[in-house]
């Protein structure tokens, strides 16, 4: 793509100015104090006796889950640039600039889930057939192609259809599943500190993440009307199934053994269930919104949130 150079207009040299006032510079500045945590300041020494003092199953179940977080986290740092590409194209220089936060942050984490591999379960091994089929739907097709096709269809469905993969089912459904998951089986139990402070951080960037995509998701259907919402609605549908898949298989593997953890399919399966319900609920409450009262009702709910 050339730029016509006659055509170039910088935003912030323009009486537009920066636009402190926008979601997303204000999640900008919340990254900017609450994204600095660094993965290698977590203290692993008690998990490493705590993991000693697992069961073999047990050690299975939060290898297996720390796996899909791991792949994971390497896969949304991957896959987020063409995203960030279209954002940059249209000039949107406030949302890049909170973007740049999201990916160091999606860095981190895979920084942070490898340390457990290499320091606590000091497990070098190919870690990939923990990675059931509805997960490799997931991350290794669904993902990538709805993030890779921005890079030639920038159009609002395309956007959409990247969006709703990467924010409200990876990020907004299942990670949100996984920490429930750690909570019952970690945090519960007074097992591994370090792991749950891992956890805590990470859900705690990946918020911001999500308030990201709501905002973006929101503006969206505020510039191009319902077609945005119809290709949400539908996308969210498609990957329903695939999403339920990925506990399911987790529960598969074990066969006819129970579970090493106290910890029901069918709690997991109705959490992930809710999970995604909400997600779906909060994108339609800002149907028919305008730009203005996305922009007012996202700065009041960081405002409760602070
Ligand atoms: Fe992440
Ligand atoms: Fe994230």
């Amino acid at each position: 793509m050339t730029i016509d150079a006659s055509s170039r207009v910088f935003a912030t040299t323009s009486e537009r100015g920066l636009r402190q006032e926008l979601p997303p510079m204000r999640l900008w500045h919340k990254a900017k104090k609450l994204g600095i945590w660094n993965p290698r300041d977590i203290d692993f020494s008690r998990d490493i006796l705590d993991w000693q003092a697992m069961s073999e199953r047990q050690r299975t179940g939060i290898a297996r889950q720390s796996a899909l977080f791991l792949a994971g986290e390497e896969s949304v740092t991957l896959d987020l640039l063409p995203l960030i590409m279209v954002i940059a194209r249209e000039g949107r220089i406030e949302e890049e600039m909170y973007l740049t936060s999201f990916l160091w942050e999606e860095a981190k984490h895979v920084e942070g889930f490898r340390r457990f591999f290499d320091e606590v379960a000091q497990d070098h091994s190919d870690l990939s057939h923990y990675h059931g089929p509805n997960y490799r739907r997931i991350f290794c097709e669904e993902l990538p192609n709805a993030m890779n096709r921005l890079l030639t269809d920038a159009s609002p469905v395309a956007q959409v259809r990247a969006s709703v993969t990467y924010n409200l089912i990876v990020e907004g459904v299942l990670a949100e599943t996984g920490y429930y998951g750690y909570t019952r089986e970690l945090t519960e139990q007074g097992k591994m500190p370090g792991m749950q402070q891992l956890v805590g951080l990470v859900k705690r960037d990946e918020s911001r993440h999500i308030a990201f995509a709501i905002y973006y998701l929101s503006r969206l259907m505020a510039e191009h009307g319902d077609v945005v919402w119809e290709a949400l609605r539908e996308r969210m549908n498609e990957l329903l199934p695939l999403t339920l898949g990925v506990v399911n298989d987790s529960y598969d593997a074990w066969g006819d053994d129970p579970p090493p953890f106290d910890l029901p399919r069918e709690e997991v399966l109705a959490y992930a269930t809710t999970q995604f319900q909400k997600r779906l609920q909060r994108i339609e409450r800002a149907r028919g919104q305008t730009l203005d009262e996305i922009n007012r009702v996202a700065n009041e709910l960081d405002e409760a949130e602070a």
